[in-house]
């Protein structure tokens, strides 16, 4: 075998000024919930869905289109399109703004195929900072990455009050007293629906008002739809604020993930939609997203593109999707009502309404950071340190167990 050589003396130690990066929250939890040997560990942790027998879950549709793809002899592996597969993005398209939309056929719509959600963030942020600028609103509290992202773009981030602790619910009144201050032409980050981490979404009312204050300060909506089907269990109603804020005539930008919808977490599938005022101009804006794309990855990988394609333009496997899709977010709302009914047969102090009001994957329980350091050290339950819960970690059989070790840290505040 060779030998490593000497260090050149010559060079100074070249990384040595470096100090070591925090580890990322999400996954940091997601590793030391491996590394524990218990038997009884409870994961609820990352927002990755889990079977009610604690499994990761991959759709049989998509099973079945794998297949199809491996034995299909018309495939090969040359690049795809900086944009990515053009049916992806078509059907992409319509599961957003909804088949009949006439923004469908107007060519104002510009889409490409991203890595997954945080991806397609990273393009659109990396779009704005060079062609529109303006300091980024973001909701507090948001998803960790958000403000990551936002900082290694170099995009200048404003925090807008978002949750109540009081009440657990949104605080409309103090998000619409911030964006009326707002400096002309700032873009504001929203969550589609099923907020991460509160699980906390305005109503169709709040998000006409939220839309009002956007007109009337000229602010830039940059929506995040990461959980489309969650918060509702309907994929249209779901995405209300992006038709309704199309309707309204906004041009705006939308980043979207199928990693939760179609459990592509790995695979990273996702898309970058803008909408702009007119054709012409979106000829001009994919020709600078395409710019960005090519810099960042060249091209997106094809198999996750084709895995959604499928499904979105299939009308068979469309219907096996949603069929599937039905049955997962109908357990994540079964688990909210039976943690909710367990913590009050065990009289856990506290009013834990806010589990059944909040949707999606996610509850704010309002636990304190010692509290969940206590669930997790003394009773294996993972969570983040803010007290977000992912509520596709809990079944049936794990939530007596978790409910009794939240009664115990709860009396020890
Ligand atoms: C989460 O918030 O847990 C998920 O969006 C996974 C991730 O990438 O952070």
């Amino acid at each position: 075998m060779q030998e490593i050589g000497q260090l050149n003396s010559n060079q100074k130690n070249l990384f040595s000024h470096l100090t070591q990066a925090p580890s990322d929250a999400i996954f940091a939890i997601m590793n030391a919930y491996k590394a524990d040997t218990s038997e009884n560990k409870i994961d609820l942790g990352v927002g990755a869905y889990r079977t009610d027998e604690e499994k990761p879950y991959v759709f049989d549709v998509v099973k079945k289109i794998e297949q199809e793809i491996v034995n299909d002899p018309s495939l090969n592996k040359e690049y795809l399109e900086i944009e990515g597969l053009p049916e992806f993005n078509k059907g992409c398209q319509i599961l957003l703004f909804g088949k009949d939309n006439p923004l469908i056929t107007s060519g104002r719509i510009v889409t490409a195929q991203c890595l997954g959600g945080t991806g397609a963030l990273r393009v659109g942020f990396d779009f704005v900072k060079r062609h529109l600028q303006g300091d980024v609103y973001v909701s507090n509290p948001t998803w960790g990455n958000h403000n990551q992202i936002l900082d290694r773009v170099g995009l200048n981030q404003i925090n807008y009050p978002y949750y109540d602790p009081i009440t657990k619910g949104f605080n409309c009144k103090a998000t619409l007293d911030c964006l009326s201050q707002a400096k002309e032409g700032s873009i504001i980050l929203l969550h589609v629906c099923a907020h991460n981490p509160t699980g906390v979404d305005p109503t169709e009312d709040e998000w006409l008002q939220i839309a009002d204050v956007c007109k009337t300060r000229n602010l830039i909506p940059f929506f995040d739809c990461a959980y489309q089907g969650f918060a509702s269990g309907c994929l249209d109603k779901d995405v209300f604020a992006v038709r309704k804020f199309a309707e309204l005539g906004f041009q705006m930008i939308i980043a979207y993930s199928f990693s939760k919808n179609m459990g592509l977490y790995n695979e990273r599938v996702g898309a970058i939609h803008i909408l702009t005022s007119s054709q012409d101009i979106a000829t001009k804006v994919l020709s600078n997203l395409k710019m960005v794309i090519r810099t960042l990855y060249s091209c997106p990988p094809a198999i996750g593109g084709r895995i959604v394609s499928r499904i979105l333009c299939n009308d068979n496997y469309y219907q096996q999707w949603v069929q599937e899709l039905n049955v997962i977010t109908g357990r994540i709302i079964k688990m909210r009502s039976l943690l909710k009914n367990e913590l009050d047969n065990l009289n856990v102090q506290g009013n834990w309404d806010h589990i059944i009001k909040q949707t999606g994957f996610f509850t704010f329980t309002g636990l304190t950071p010692q509290q969940c350091d206590q669930l997790t050290q003394d009773h294996h339950v993972y969570l983040l340190r803010s007290g977000r819960m992912s509520m596709a970690g809990i079944t049936s059989k794990n939530v007596k167990q978790l409910v009794e070790a939240i009664k115990i840290v709860v009396q020890n505040k």
